[in-house]
This record gives structure tokens, sequence and C-alpha cells, in this order.
């Protein structure tokens, strides 16, 4: 299948505290992930609109839940990115509060997409964030991201151990979505994934 057709894709609010988010009623699609892992620049390739979510080489440019509407349809939450030095315990404290509130308490939570830079392991804040979620009975898809930055071999290698990592969680290689906005590559797959978790026939 390919990605549906994008007539309307525009910028709602951002909140800083949840009472602050739209009321719940459409689907919605979050994207998670640490900072500079890709999450605004893949909406923004998901949409093909090149500039409708704010992308930088900075890292930590996001620090609201940023609501976008799509087609008068779904919501789609570009969230904060967790930081460098950030551990799980911090996750708990500060803007990682308003994630983790969101994440457990948003009803139309359809779906969140765990972004993962193609070229690093799950680290302990990954690990913390996808036993949240499955605690929470979310549903996740995992994605790696900026996969035109790997050759083949490095590719499967990375796949085995990000899987490996993912195991407890009863994530298997064949999950795994890989990514690129300068391909295009995974584009359609995930829209597929995303869809049939907003109900979409
Ligand atoms: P925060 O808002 O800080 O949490 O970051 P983010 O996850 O939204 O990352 P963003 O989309 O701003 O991208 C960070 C950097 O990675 C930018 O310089 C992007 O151009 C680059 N990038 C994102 N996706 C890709 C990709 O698929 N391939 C390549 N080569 N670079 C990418
Ligand atoms: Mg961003």
């Amino acid at each position: 299948m390919a990605s549906p057709k994008i007539l309307t894709a525009e910028y709602c609010l951002s909140a800083h505290r949840a009472d602050q988010c739209p009321p719940a009623g459409l689907p919605e699609v979050a994207f998670l992930g640490r900072s500079n892992v890709g999450k605004s620049t893949l909406i923004n390739t998901l949409l093909g609109r090149r500039k409708l979510v704010r992308t930088s080489s900075h890292p930590g440019c996001t620090r609201a839940l940023n609501f976008f509407l799509i087609n008068q349809r779904w919501y789609f939450v570009d969230l904060p990115g967790f930081g460098y030095a950030a551990v799980p315990k911090e996750l708990k404290a500060g803007w990682g509060r308003l994630v983790l509130d969101y994440l457990s308490q948003r009803e139309s939570l359809a779906a969140v997409v765990f972004l993962q830079d193609g070229r690093r392991q799950p680290a302990d804040e990954e690990l913390f964030l996808w036993e949240f979620l499955l605690e929470q009975g979310r549903r996740v898809i995992p994605v790696l991201t900026k996969a035109d930055k790997l050759k083949q071999g490095e590719r499967s290698r990375q796949l085995q151990r990000a899987a490996g990592a993912l195991a407890p969680f009863g994530v298997t290689p064949s999950d795994f979505i890989w990514f690129s906005a300068s391909t295009l590559e995974g584009k359609d797959r995930l829209w597929d994934r995303m869809l049939a978790n907003l109900g979409e026939p």
C-alpha cells in the first residue's frame, strides 16, 4: 500500500502541560525518541511537507508536545526528545514527567512510533521507555532512522543487535522499519502500520 494523500496538515498547538492538549477525540500517533534521532524530519517526510515541523541539528529543539492536525482526521504529536545526559531517573522528573503523563494518560493515543538511530543501540533510556509503554498497554512501532547512513552489512548487524536488546519486550527483527528521510525508504511501510492502528480500512 502507498502513503495516503495528505490534503491538509496544520500545526495546532504546543502543550506544556497535559491540560493544554486538544480535547481527546480524533485518534493520534505520537513520535518518541532521543533528541536528534530525526522525529521532526520523519513527520515532515511522512506528510511530504518540507518545513511543517521545525527541525534542527541542535538537539533538544522540541520542548513541548506539538500537535498537528492531519486531513482533519488524525493528530500527529511531536514529543520532546530525551537528552544526552538524561538517565531514566531524570526522565521521570522535569519535562520528562510531561511526556510520561501524556504516554500513560492520553485516551486517544492509538500508537507510538518509537525512533532509534539505526547506528546506535537502545540505551537505558530507551529500555526504560519500552518497558513503560508496554506496562501502559501501548502499541509501539519501532523505527530505525537515518538508514541512508548505513551500509548493508552494518544494517543487518545493527538490526540483530537492536532486536536482541528489545527481545524482552516481544520485539522481533521483522517488527522494525528502516527509515530514511533522504531516500524515503520505509515511508509506505510506516504509513501502513500507522493507518492500521488508527483504525483505517
Ligand atoms: P529534537 O527535536 O531535538 O528532539 O530532534 P529530532 O528528533 O526532531 O531530530 P530532527 O528531525 O530535528 O533531525 C536531527 C538531525 O538529523 C537533522 O540535522 C536532520 O537533517 C538529520 N536527519 C533526520 N533524519 C535523517 C535521515 O533520514 N537521514 C539523514 N542522513 N539525516 C537525517
Ligand atoms: Mg524535533
